[in-house]
């Protein structure tokens, strides 16, 4: 019997993610059924389907769309001028405590009206896009107050009407103790737990709450205060831990059952573990790791000696990680960290959609969104091997071609 779909593509070799023994999950002479956005069928090429649209693929290859699980794209100004210090031999954490850093993005983030900051946004955001993301988490925390935290996630929600992507909010309030809170960082994480939590819960502006549990940050007692007002709204749980220092905020994430743990150098192997019992994706964030300096590489053979799923972002933010390239963090991910090509793909595919809490997204499958990229390659680890030298032939979210 003859099936009618909306969208058959034709034609392609897949890299479809899933789980069936060939690397990357492979499906060779390959089509793709879409309906109402979702894929009906993938498989082998056969005449049982008919489509409202056809496309051929001419034997390219089709991967999931990208999916940037860890950005901080929203924020005013810039950090060009502490760049500048830091290459005068001061660290990124003296230039935080003397009132630089997160707090000074605060400051311009505060002052930038909606309109400059949702105008700087979309440029980042198109960036990314260009090389085939189709999903990009945005984290608040440069607005600290209600008022901006509110702003911000309010740009991300506007984001999604002005480019073809789909975005996952995530409140970060947890990010720095504001100036209006300075020496009392307790009575701020109270107004985060009892007056943002409830009020971005009640208003659904974002899906997780996320954390940057170090010493200059929040302890894992404040994260834990926020991760246990987190979960009596609903929210899921997300955190920067161990990127400068082992406070083992990754265990304590991983014990709310956190979606992610995201930088982890400092994370001592034997607490990896934890993560695999939890269900915990690693993010890693190779950009930051390259801007900072970093040494300290997180500990990818007891990752994959548990079997923990790792995924690969940007970290995109004006202070640690001015990087709006995922597949260079791809590639940055192999060199640094040793990823392999595959583990790096995965890794802004499946995992990406594991750590933030999506399962219908990340893989090419029946049953999942029709968030698709066309490459023109030979095979798919050259999109982690070349250095700006890709970019999708065609793309689709949720069965349309944008
Ligand atoms: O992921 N670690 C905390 N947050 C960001 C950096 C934010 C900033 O420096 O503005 C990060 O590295
Ligand atoms: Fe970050």
């Amino acid at each position: 019997m003859v099936k009618h779909c909306e969208l058959l593509i034709k034609n392609v070799r897949i890299a479809s993610m899933q789980d069936n023994n060939r690397p990357y999950g492979s499906i060779e002479n390959a089509m793709l059924a879409i309906s109402d956005g979702v894929i009906e069928y993938v498989g082998e090429n056969s005449q049982t389907f008919t489509g409202d649209q056809c496309y051929d693929g001419q034997n390219s290859w089709m991967l999931p769309g990208l999916i940037d699980c860890h950005t901080h794209l929203i924020y005013g100004g810039n950090r060009a001028t502490e760049f500048e210090k830091r290459l005068q031999g001061l660290s990124y954490t003296e230039i935080a405590q003397q009132g630089g850093g997160i707090q000074s993005t605060v400051n311009a983030t505060r002052k930038a009206s909606k309109a400059q900051l949702l105008a700087s946004a979309i440029k980042r955001a198109a960036r990314l896009l260009e090389e085939g993301v189709t999903c990009i988490e945005i984290k608040s925390g440069y607005g600290l107050d209600l008022d901006t935290e509110i702003k911000m996630l309010e740009i991300a929600r506007e984001l999604e009407q002005q480019l073809p992507v789909n975005i996952i909010a995530t409140y970060l309030g947890a990010h720095t103790v504001p100036a209006e809170y300075k020496d009392k960082p307790d009575d701020y994480v109270t107004f985060i737990c009892q007056q943002v939590i409830p009020e971005i819960a009640r208003r659904k502006l974002a899906v997780a709450v996320d954390v940057f549990c170090e010493s200059i940050g929040f302890s894992p007692q404040q994260c834990e205060r926020v991760f246990i007002a987190a979960k009596q709204h609903g929210l899921g749980i997300k955190a920067h831990v161990e990127q400068l220092s082992d406070l083992k905020g990754a265990k304590l994430a991983a014990d709310f059952g956190a979606w992610s743990v995201d930088h982890i150098e400092y994370l001592e192997p034997s607490d990896v573990a934890a993560l695999k019992d939890a269900g915990t994706v690693a993010v890693l964030l190779p950009g930051a790791f390259y801007f900072l300096n970093e040494t300290k590489k997180p500990p990818v053979a007891a990752l994959r000696e548990h079997k923990v799923p790792m995924a690969v972002a940007t970290d995109l933010n004006p202070g640690s990680s001015p990087l709006a390239s995922l597949l260079t963090a791809m590639n940055m991910a192999s060199v640094f960290f040793g990823l392999t090509p595959e583990e790096a793909l995965r890794g802004t595919t499946v995992n990406a959609a594991r750590a933030l809490g999506l399962t219908n997204k990340g893989k090419i499958e029946q049953g999942m969104d029709a968030d698709l990229c066309l490459w023109d390659i030979e095979h798919p680890s050259e999109l982690v091997y070349g250095i700006n030298h890709n970019r999708p032939s065609a793309i689709w979210l949720r069965g349309q071609h944008v």
